[in-house]
């Protein structure tokens, strides 16, 4: 079996239905249910035995040892982490605390684990940790996208918590010689995202006849990769990745921000029209993000030639999927706008001037 942590968040969630909608190895899915988890995603697996779910931190040592005595995993999926570049810049102590100290922690339980396993075992497990494309800080326009060879130069308190952790896996393989992997992926987009990123807050936002407020001149680039996408190239660095390598993930698809706010007014349009309502009239410009980097691009040259991944779905069809997705699950949408929700609507929108 595997073990998977943060597994009832964006990513984690259609990693764990991609995964037992192929195979049947167990997940055992330990997540602390942070405002970001949400075991409603998981719902269709509530009776499913191919599903372990155990609520707790990557922190937790005791729990960590007792999980990985009793289901000897072969290997370990990272994806837990506080992930909101905007919730990093309001209070950062949660990034520290998860992405640096948990992630040592974790990595401290999986060492004695893997430690004590007799030889063909001890050689086949694998700790995969899903790190991000913005380690390696901000690009300029005609800059040649990141490779795996780039400096790290993360801004924000969130890069940087990551970067932290990438350097203790990295130190982990080359002192300890545990079988590690990293992915550098560029930003996702699909079903299950929390409405506090770009995509699924415009869809939100606009549904709800809300502005859409652009950071900053909106020229921002990112490198928009469908989720499902990103979870194969997970599943295949797993299968054939080299262990102390790294892999970049990317979609090929640079776009700046305005462009992908108009994309979604259009396709609302053609798929929710509202009656009075143009939904490009709801953009509004409003302060910029403080250290915003300004463009991130993604070099996946390295995946496609050693391990033979590259995305399957284009962003026409991507962004389509996910916004009749949001469209046909609009109680899952009012069930993650609580109170907390609105709080942090008001923490970091309320002050931006338009
Ligand atoms: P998310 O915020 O949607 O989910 C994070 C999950 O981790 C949640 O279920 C949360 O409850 C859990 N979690 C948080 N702290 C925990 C702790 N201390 N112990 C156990 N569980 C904890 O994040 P996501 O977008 O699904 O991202 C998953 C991973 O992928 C992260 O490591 C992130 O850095 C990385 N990543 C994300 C993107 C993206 O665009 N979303 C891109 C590249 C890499
Ligand atoms: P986000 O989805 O938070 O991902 P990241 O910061 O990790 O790339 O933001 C994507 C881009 O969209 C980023 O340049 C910031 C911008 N943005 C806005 O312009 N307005 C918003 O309300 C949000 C949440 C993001």
């Amino acid at each position: 079996m595997i073990l998977v942590t943060g597994g009832a968040g964006f990513i984690g969630t259609s990693f764990i239905l991609d995964w037992l909608a192929k195979s049947d190895e167990t997940i055992v899915n330990l997540d602390k249910l942070t405002y970001a988890g949400n075991l409603q995603n998981l719902a269709v697996l509530a009776e499913d035995p191919r599903h372990i779910f155990v609520q707790g931190d990557i922190g937790d040592a005791a729990l960590l040892a007792q999980l990985l005595t009793k289901h000897q995993p072969r290997a370990i999926i990272h994806f837990a982490a506080e992930s909101h570049v905007d919730k990093s810049i309001h209070g950062p102590g949660d990034f520290i605390q998860t992405n640096i100290v948990g992630s040592f922690q974790l990595l401290e339980s999986v060492r004695a684990y893997w430690e004590q396993l007799e030889k063909p075992e001890r050689n086949n497990f694998r700790f995969l940790h899903v790190s991000t494309d913005e380690v390696f800080g901000s690009l300029a326009k005609d800059e040649p996208a990141f490779t795996e060879q780039h400096s790290y130069e993360p801004n924000s308190p969130y890069s940087a918590s990551k970067a932290s952790s990438d350097h203790l896996v990295r130190a982990y393989h080359h002192t300890y010689g545990l079988p590690v992997l990293t992915t550098h992926c560029s930003n996702n987009y699909g079903p299950y995202q929390f409405p506090e990123k770009l995509i699924p807050l415009m869809i939100v936002n606009a549904l709800a006849g809300k502005s859409l407020p652009i950071y900053g001149d909106g020229q921002q680039v990112r490198d928009w990769l469908y989720v499902d996408d990103h979870c194969r190239a997970i599943c295949r660095v797993l299968e054939a990745g080299t262990p102390g390598e790294t892999y970049n993930v990317g979609g090929w698809n640079e776009q700046p921000n305005i462009d992908i706010v108009h994309t979604i007014c259009d396709l609302l349009g053609e798929l929710h029209p509202a009656a009075s309502l143009d939904y490009r009239a709801l953009i509004t410009y409003v302060a910029d993000r403080a250290g915003h980097d300004r463009r991130y691009a993604v070099d996946a040259h390295k995946i496609e030639r050693e391990l033979g991944w590259r995305p399957v779905e284009t962003f026409a069809t991507g962004i389509r999927k996910t916004i009749q997705w949001y469209l046909d699950n609009q109680d899952w949408l009012n069930n993650v706008q609580s109170g907390a929700y609105r709080e942090w609507i008001e923490t970091n929108y309320h002050q931006r001037s338009v």
